[in-house]
């Protein structure tokens, strides 16, 4: 099932900017389609936040929005007895693109992995080849008085994780519980291809940035991270203009929350950044801030970058701002929709700078809100934003 809804907005004649031209000629701007599996724990709670948004930006600016559930981790076992059901997996892969909010759940936890509400993420991953997962994290000026760390280590940090999201430990093979034997194993293991596809995007990410990229491997002690190194390395050479740096995991550990602000790019191996970007999350208030653009294959896939939350699903206080801003990533590299990613962004730095705080952010001296009154304050400031480009529309309109 569904849910549709259609926007017209009335046709104004006006060539003041590209932006109020193109909405004062088409009827529809644009058709969003998205893929929305909600999955486990906080997951439903943030995607209806996000499905809530979504709507929001297609009312101010006259899109076409269809979201179409479907069941994936936990819930979809307990329905289906897997958790990535074909059906779903033929909606993602058809696109355009899919927000999935999170999976897993503890009950899974006597399962074999094959069944664990994880293998449906990777899984989904690797179907998509969504090889590059793309993990921004900026500290929000308004939540300064809440970091662990101390404001003149944390201010100004502004980072990209580029994370290597369909290779690695968590693909190798051999795996698992050998037979006949007290033995375990995964397999690490990397191509030159696979390196060599993740270095290019992160390179081409730092040359629209500051300029910097940190590689971070295991390579003093990994054949796996000496070949990842070699490869940054040979590629550096097609990007004169980007500054690369090396540095061990361990290290980037320490320096992340020692000194975060040197960071521009970093790029990244599948189990690492997974690691580092939860670390990322913590520097800049809270794990249920960040958002994560998968890309690389034909459709994307957006998700918040914590998990499922158990301790604090149902209870309605999930942070939806990691989701909301996965959203907005969704708009900008899905859709290219650019003014409609901004407005989001702008609309949660908004209610963000009116003092709104879900439990996860708020300080000692802060009254939290819901979910949902959170994200209704995102859909208000949303719609004026909305309204800002009508009236600007309508004062030049003859
Ligand atoms: P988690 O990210 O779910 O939670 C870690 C901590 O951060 C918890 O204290 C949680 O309450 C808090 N937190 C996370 N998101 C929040 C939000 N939006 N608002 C407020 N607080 C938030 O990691 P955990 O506990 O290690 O894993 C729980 C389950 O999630 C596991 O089954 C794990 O495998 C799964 N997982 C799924 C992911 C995904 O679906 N992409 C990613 C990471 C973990
Ligand atoms: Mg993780």
């Amino acid at each position: 099932m569904c849910w549709r809804k259609r926007i017209w907005r009335v046709p104004r004649t006006s060539g003041a900017s590209s932006e109020l031209f193109v909405l004062a000629c088409g009827p529809i701007v644009a058709h969003i389609d998205v893929v929305a599996l909600a999955g486990d724990g906080i997951g439903p709670e943030v995607t209806e936040a996000v499905t809530r948004v979504l709507g929001g930006v297609a009312s101010a600016y006259g899109h076409e929005l269809t979201v179409c559930p479907h069941d994936v981790g936990w819930s979809a076992y307990e329905r289906h007895g897997t958790p990535l059901p074909d059906t779903t997996l033929e909606a993602c892969v058809r696109g355009p693109a899919v927000f999935l909010g999170a999976v897993g759940d503890p009950r899974a936890d006597g399962l074999s992995p094959e069944k664990r509400p994880e293998a449906a993420l990777l899984q989904l991953r690797r179907e998509l080849g969504c090889f590059a997962n793309l993990r921004p994290a900026k500290i929000d000026e308004q939540l300064v008085g809440i970091l662990a760390l101390k404001p003149e280590v944390a201010v100004g940090t502004d980072l990209v994780i580029v994370r290597e999201l369909t290779g690695g430990i968590y693909y190798g093979t051999p795996r698992g519980a050998e037979a006949g034997s007290d033995r375990t194993v995964n397999t690490l293991v990397y191509t030159e291809f696979e390196v060599e596809r993740i270095a290019r995007i992160a390179f081409e990410m730092a040359g629209r940035r500051r300029g910097r990229l940190t590689s971070i491997d295991k390579a003093n002690v990994l054949e796996v991270s000496q070949l990842w190194r070699a490869v940054v390395d040979r590629v550096a050479g097609d990007y004169p203009d980007v500054s690369v740096g090396h540095m061990f995991v361990d290290r980037a550990a320490m320096e992340l929350i020692t000194a975060p602000t040197q960071f521009d790019v970093v790029l990244t191996s599948n189990l690492f950044g997974d690691i580092l970007s939860d670390e990322a999350g913590a520097i800049c208030g809270s794990l249920g801030l960040l958002a994560s653009a998968s890309v690389g294959g034909e459709v994307g896939l957006y998700e918040p970058v914590h998990g499922s939350a158990p301790d604090i699903a149902g209870q309605g206080i999930a942070n939806p701002i990691g989701g909301i801003r996965s959203a907005a990533l969704m708009l900008s590299h899905s859709f290219d929709l650019q003014s409609e990613a901004r407005a989001l962004e702008d609309a949660v730095t908004t209610v963000l700078a009116g003092g709104l705080r879900t439990p996860d952010l708020a300080g000692p001296n802060d009254t939290s809100v819901s979910t949902s009154a959170f994200t209704d304050a995102v859909v208000e400031a949303v719609a004026l934003g909305g309204a800002r480009v009508g009236a600007a529309s309508a004062e030049v309109s003859p």
